[in-house]
Order: C-alpha cells, then sequence, then structure tokens
C-alpha cells in the first residue's frame, strides 16, 4: 500500500496519529539521542501497531533549548538526528510501509541563533528589521508593556545592539516572529514548501494561537483567580493571545498546504472550548484537525466524561471533523492520573469515538511518567518556573523497548533517565503477552480500520446508566455498541438489540454472541459489540 502523496483527499479523517519525540524514540549511533535511522529501524513497529501516520516533534536544525522548539534552520536536519538523505530514506521507508508523515512547523518563533534574528538584531535598519517584535523601552527605561513570557518573567528582553526590546512568547531565546510582515509570512510558505516538496504530509502548526500579538501593546489585565498558579498565568494573555489576526495567519498558511494535494494541517489552539471550533476556519478554511486536549483534561468518571465529549462535539461546526488527542510532549502521562486498567478503557474510547485519534509514543504500552533527578532536568519550563509540577521530561524519557537498563533505546547514556526496568511498561514484554495493554491498541485500530462505522459511522450517545458510557456507532450498514464502566466494580448493562461481541478490553472474552439483553461488565472494562439481526 504505498503512498503517493495525491491520494485520498482526506485520508486524515480515518487515520491513527502517532506522535514520536524523535530524541527519545530510538538511538542509532550511541549518542544517547534518538535519531532519524533509529526511527528508520523501528518502522516495523509502526507498521505491527498500525498507525497511518507519525507526527515527529522538530528535527530541525536547533541548540535544543526547548526540544527543538528553537529553531535555528527550517531547512536542515539537527546533526544529532541526521541528514537530509536520512530523512528521505525515512520519508520513503515509511510511504512505502502506507504510513504518513507530519512534521512539527514552528511559525511563531525562532532561536535566537537564526540568521534572521542575527540580521534584525544587528539593526534597525537592516533588511530583516522588521521580521520580530521590536518596541522602544517605556519612559522608565523598562520593558514597553506588562506581558509576561509563559515561561516565566517579563516577555521582553532588551537588545544593546538596537537599543531595543524583542518580544518571546517563551524562552528568551526564542523571539517571536511578526507575522504581520509580509515578508516572514512568505519566508515560512518557502519552509513549508521545502519540506511539503520533498514529499511530507502535512505539518502540526505549533502555538498556532499567539502568531499576532496586539499592535497597540496594550497591557494584559490581572487574573483575579491566579491563587496558587504559577505567575505566567497572574495575567490574562487577552492581547498576546488569539488575536482576531491570528485566523488570518493560519489562513495563509492553510493555503500554502492547499496548493498541494493530499496534504493535512493539524495544529495546537486555544485550549478552551468555546474557541477550538473557530480554528476549523468559516468560509476560508483553516485547520483541518485542531488538537482537542478535553479528554485529558477530564475527570475520570462516566458523568465527566460524557459531558466533556458532548460539550467538545457542540463547540465544533457541523462541517468540522473532530480531533481526540490523549497524550503528548507537553502532557502529564494520562496513564499515571487515571491508572492502568482505566488506561485500557480509555483506548477503546479512543479508537471508538467519531474522530482522528492521537497518541504519544509509549501511550500504547500505558507507559507513565518517568521520574527524573534534578540534575538531569532538560525543560525550561521547570527551571524556569519551578516548584509547580510543570515538568515536561517525565513523559519525555525515552521509549522503553525492553527491560534492559537503557530500555533498548540506546547503546550510550540517554539524555533523559529511563525509569528502572523492574516491572516497568515495555514494547517487547508487552509482544510477548496476547493481553497487554499493546496488545489492545493494535487489536483495536485493527477492529477500527476493518470498519467504517467505527471511524466515520454516526456517533449517537445512548443514555448511560450505573456509571456505564454507551454509545452506537454506525455507517449505515452496520451498528456498532461501545459500553464502557468507569467504574472499578462490575456493572450490569441493558444492549438495546443483540449482538456479538467483538473485543472487551480484557482481551479474554470470546467472540460469541451475547445470550441476552444485558451484560455484566467488569470492573474497568469496556466492550465493543456488533449488533446483529435488526
Ligand atoms: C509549543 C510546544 C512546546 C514548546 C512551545 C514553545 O507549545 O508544544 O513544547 O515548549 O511551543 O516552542
Amino acid at each position: 500500500m504505498r503512498i503517493e502523496s495525491a491520494d485520498e483527499a482526506a485520508w486524515w479523517e480515518s487515520a491513527v496519529i502517532y506522535e514520536i519525540a524523535l530524541i527519545s524514540f530510538q538511538d542509532s549511533n550511541g549518542d544517547g539521542k534518538g535519531d532519524l535511522a533509529g526511527l528508520l529501524s523501528r518502522i516495523d513497529y509502526l507498521s505491527w501497531l498500525g498507525v497511518d501516520a507519525v507526527w515527529l516533534t522538530p528535527i530541525y536544525r536547533s541548540p535544543f533549548r526547548d526540544l527543538g522548539y528553537d529553531i535555528s534552520d527550517y531547512c536542515a536536519i539537527d546533526p544529532a538526528f541526521g541528514s537530509l538523505e536520512d530523512f528521505d530514506r525515512l520519508l520513503d521507508a515509511l510511504h512505502t510501509e502506507g504510513i504518513r508523515l507530519i512534521l512539527d512547523l514552528v511559525p511563531n518563533h525562532t532561536a535566537n541563533d537564526h540568521d534572521w534574528f542575527v540580521e534584525s538584531a544587528s539593526s534597525a535598519n537592516s533588511a530583516k528589521a522588521d521580521w520580530y517584535i521590536w518596541a522602544d523601552a517605556a519612559e522608565n527605561g523598562g520593558p514597553p508593556n506588562n506581558w509576561l513570557s509563559r515561561f516565566g518573567g517579563s516577555g521582553w528582553e532588551w537588545c544593546e545592539t538596537r537599543r531595543q526590546y524583542y518580544y518571546h512568547s517563551f524562552l528568551v531565546e526564542q523571539p517571536d516572529l511578526n507575522w504581520r510582515n509580509p515578508a516572514v509570512r512568505a519566508a515560512i510558505a518557502n519552509v513549508m514548501r521545502f519540506w511539503l516538496d520533498r514529499g511530507v504530509d502535512g505539518f502540526r502548526v505549533d502555538a498556532s494561537a499567539v502568531l499576532i500579538k496586539d499592535e497597540l501593546l496594550r497591557d494584559n489585565p490581572t487574573n483575579p483567580n491566579a491563587k496558587g498558579k504559577p505567575p505566567p498565568q497572574h495575567q490574562k494573555p487577552v492581547f498576546t493571545d488569539d488575536r482576531p489576526g491570528t485566523m488570518d495567519c493560519i489562513e495563509f498558511i492553510r493555503e500554502v498546504i492547499d496548493g498541494y494535494r493530499g496534504r493535512m494541517l493539524c495544529g495546537e489552539v486555544q485550549g478552551k472550548i468555546d474557541r477550538i471550533g473557530h480554528f476549523y476556519g468559516n468560509g476560508r478554511p483553516r485547520l483541518h484537525l485542531p488538537l482537542n486536549f478535553a479528554l485529558l483534561d477530564s475527570q475520570w468518571g462516566a458523568l465527566s466524561l460524557q459531558a466533556t465529549i458532548d460539550a467538545y462535539l457542540n463547540a465544533i461546526p457541523d462541517h468540522a471533523w473532530p480531533v481526540w488527542v490523549v497524550g503528548g510532549h507537553d502532557k502529564q502521562r494520562i496513564a499515571s492520573k487515571i491508572g492502568e486498567a482505566q488506561m485500557r478503557v480509555l483506548a477503546m474510547l479512543l479508537m471508538t469515538l467519531r474522530g482522528t485519534p492521537f497518541f504519544f509514543m509509549g501511550d500504547e504500552i500505558g507507559r507513565k511518567r518517568v521520574p527524573i533527578p534534578s540534575d538531569r532536568i532538560h525543560d525550561p519550563f521547570e527551571k524556569l518556573v519551578p516548584g509547580y509540577g510543570l515538568c515536561r521530561d517525565p513523559e519525555r524519557a525515552p521509549m522503553r523497548w525492553d527491560e534492559s537498563p537503557d530500555g533498548g533505546f540506546t547503546m550510550g547514556r540517554p539524555w533523559l533517565p529511563l525509569e528502572p526496568p523492574d516491572g516497568a511498561a515495555n514494547v517487547a514484554g508487552q509482544r510477548r503477552d496476547e493481553r497487554s495493554i499493546l496488545a489492545l491498541f493494535r487489536a483495536l485500530i485493527a477492529l477500527r480500520r476493518e470498519h467504517a462505522g467505527l471511524h466515520h459511522g454516526v456517533y449517537e450517545p445512548l443514555r448511560g446508566q450505573n456509571d456505564v458510557i454507551a454509545y452506537r456507532r454506525t455507517d449505515g450498514r452496520k451498528e456498532f455498541l461501545v459500553a464502557l464502566n468507569i467504574a472499578a466494580e462490575p456493572r450490569k448493562w441493558h444492549l438495546p438489540g443483540h449482538g456479538r461481541l467483538l473485543i472487551s478490553t480484557h482481551l479474554d472474552r470470546p467472540q460469541e454472541l451475547l445470550p441476552n439483553a444485558s451484560i455484566l461488565l467488569r470492573g474497568n472494562e469496556g466492550v465493543i459489540i456488533a449488533l446483529e439481526g435488526q
């Protein structure tokens, strides 16, 4: 099933998308960092698992202060990861296996050692003087206004050469580009075309909601609900986030993508439920898939989950294709939050809801947060805003492929430590266990692919009883029922019809006709049932 770029217009609607932080996936040369050749050697795993597309966190040349989201050259591979030839080889091998590749696009900021910034900072008369957000000091010589960086402290940094401040939404070393400047837009479009011409299948747009900031530089108001929150949240980011002009930038990025057939744009958006719908666009299209983290943020309970699902589906436009994300490089591992048994139920929910599922490498083995000793912490967020549990390293720890101390990830010293091997979730052990969570993810992905009703079908919630979430999925030809017992104790559930059990989260039930119209679900058990004889 080799992929040709022009294949299937909306392939992403039925795809299962797997996020990989390359630095933590597989090291091939013993430097303790994952690389392109390492990923190439693991394509058989991706095929076996059944994912349709991989999204890679940034692989470009970078000082790596922020997991590569600080880019020095958008059109070069960081030497730690390999070369452009390695990239082409990887893309070709993925496509041969029928797997698509999504790259991270970071349009909001560069690294401060990017040539564009070096030139922009050199003089207010340079050709790139307006490529970043520069402003004069306030009358007292301080920053132009009160805007904060998400990573702590003022969002403004003084530049002695220009005798002006520049704005950075994130690190001091990540200056924000000026998206009001058409030359910046054109430069990012060229970056996109560079990769699209090589054959990538789309982009995940980083920090898309902050591309435009208030032109008048008005101060942000204080956040009245800031008690106990990290300092960057002591302000309401009214004049820095989700400004009206941002949508025009996203539409511009989409137009570049639409110059190619069969490419997809997903993106990190303003997470508030009432804003997510806007990122799809109305008239002028924006993102195909604005990432929705609502399941991650929901409480684990039948009522809250149902409410979360419905609130999200209500909040997106009719024409919008839904998205469900249960893990990511910025998000705490959900298995740590809800537990292993519940993670299996979540896997079934994820693979049977209407919409494109995203999960993060390791979620499929129920990976938990890896404790990182303080002297091994890399994440600048934790270093700059300590004490609030913001560190993202515990989810970014290298993949555990087997039971060995370094998990089969590297022959060298891993850039971040792995958890002690005893009893830790690992791929090899779970591949030997036909009832593992890995086996469950794989079986669910296969089932979803086999039945159009499970990906494209209509979603119809049923009235939940007794901690059971239930819904019907149908494409008009086949009907499926999904029932998930969110409680830890058994619950009886009445089936609206006769059906054949296809799979249980416990992977121990035979595929049999259910003898009567009710089923006893064990604690934390979910089932998918194909309705018959209607
Ligand atoms: C995005 C990335 C995050 C990064 C930030 C700044 O939010 O997902 O990892 O720290 O952008 O680049």
